[in-house]
């Protein structure tokens, strides 16, 4: 069947539950599925001359109206500037209660747009229409929204859950490599967390953002379901939600450390490898094999830091850790996550000496 008049589907079972359709040029699945006829489409200034057309075209032809707000691409837009303008836009062009947001772009436009929607006269619903790799496997579902403070990254959000999530593979194609190859990080990840039928996947030729839509969609989709069902069993992040930190710990250290000099896919990878090489030494399953090999396909910049002195500091000061203990999410065996919070300095160490070495 095709993608375009059947695209997949899988629901996340919050509550309310909401659905993820994955599929190919969903623009009049998704104007004749939004429930309000007045809807604010945010996005960025790169995504809008690209994509905006077919969507403002096929809400036409369901008699729905889009208006579009353009902000600046990059990390810079998640910002209280941007909040207080998007808002007041929308105030002034007569948006009310009934209307909805509509997020299309990448991270940056789906965290700006949902935090938008959370606060718009105390909240209206929203749509996630995720146009980047990293948006459609991650930012896109779970209801984390939020901006940036000077003082940090996502310091002010709230959780508010889209009414739908439109995961359309055609936009891949218009993405830079570089960008489809940050958002499979969080896809690898994925799969060695809970779907290692995604670990065989990523590894073969068609995996590339011009591949095949149905195989595209397919592998999207199963680890699209990885965070979805984490996320339905724990909303928010009391427990288990924590596994989707694998990697984050040294991500975010490097990140600090560097001042954002390093990619936050670039980090992840990094910190996929490094995990895999704690559990090793813990005994457990070898996995760094694997996560060295989709280190090297994803082509990271070289380390931001090469002495373990610098980044230590940056690994005890992580938001995730509790009492002064440092929470990791390490892999007993391929698809069987667990917290480990007594890792000592010596085997940090050892971990970090043998990433250097690669
Ligand atoms: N809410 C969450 O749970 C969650 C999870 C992970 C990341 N995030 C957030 O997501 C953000 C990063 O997202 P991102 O990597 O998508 O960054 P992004 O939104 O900045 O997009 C990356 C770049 O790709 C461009 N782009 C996007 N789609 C395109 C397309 N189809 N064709 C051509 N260009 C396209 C954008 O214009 C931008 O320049 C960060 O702010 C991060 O904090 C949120
Ligand atoms: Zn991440």
């Amino acid at each position: 069947m095709a993608l375009e008049k059947d695209p997949r589907q899988l629901n996340v079972q919050v509550n309310p539950p909401y659905p993820i359709y994955i599929g190919k040029d969903l623009a009049t699945t998704v104007a004749n599925t939004v429930k309000s006829s007045k809807l604010a489409i945010i996005t960025d200034s790169r995504v809008k001359a690209l994509h905006l057309e077919a969507l403002t075209k096929a809400l036409k032809v369901a008699g729905k109206s889009g208006q579009a707000y353009e902000i600046t691409p990059g990390e810079d837009s998640k910002s209280f500037e941007t909040l207080s303008q998007v808002l007041s836009h929308m105030a002034h062009d007569g948006f009310d209660r009934g209307s909805a947001i509509i997020a299309l772009g990448g991270g940056v436009v789906g965290d700006l747009a949902g935090f938008t929607a959370a606060s718009f006269m105390r909240g209206i619903d929203f749509y996630q229409l995720p146009s980047s790799l990293l948006a459609m496997v991650d930012a896109s579902v779970g209801g984390k929204t939020g901006i940036n403070l000077p003082e940090g990254k996502n310091l002010v959000g709230a959780f508010w859950q889209p009414k739908g999530v439109f995961i359309d593979v055609a936009y891949l194609k218009t993405l830079p490599d570089s960008e489809f190859r940050q958002g499979a990080v969080e896809l690898f990840k994925h799969g060695l967390i809970k779907d290692t039928s995604i670990l065989e996947d990523v590894k073969k030729t068609e995996f590339h953002k011009d591949g095949e839509p149905e195989f595209l969609a397919d592998l999207i989709a199963r680890s699209v379901k990885v965070k979805a069902d984490i996320i339905a069993e724990d909303e928010k992040e009391q427990g288990i939600r924590a596994y989707l930190n694998l990697g984050h710990n040294l991500a975010h250290a490097l990140e600090a450390a560097s001042d954002h000099q390093i990619s936050h896919g670039d980090a992840v990878a990094y910190g996929l490898a490094f995990d895999a090489r704690l559990g090793l030494q813990r005994g457990w399953q070898d996995i760094s094999q694997e996560t060295l090999e989709f280190l090297r396909w994803v082509n990271p910049k070289k380390l931001p830091v090469t002495e373990f002195a610098e980044l230590e500091p940056f690994l005890k000061r992580d938001k995730k850790n509790k009492d002064g203990k440092m929470k990791f999410v390490l892999l007993k065996h391929l698809a069987e996550p667990c917290i480990v919070d007594d890792l000592s300095h010596d085997e940090l160490l050892e971990a970090w000496d043998f990433l250097v070495n690669q």
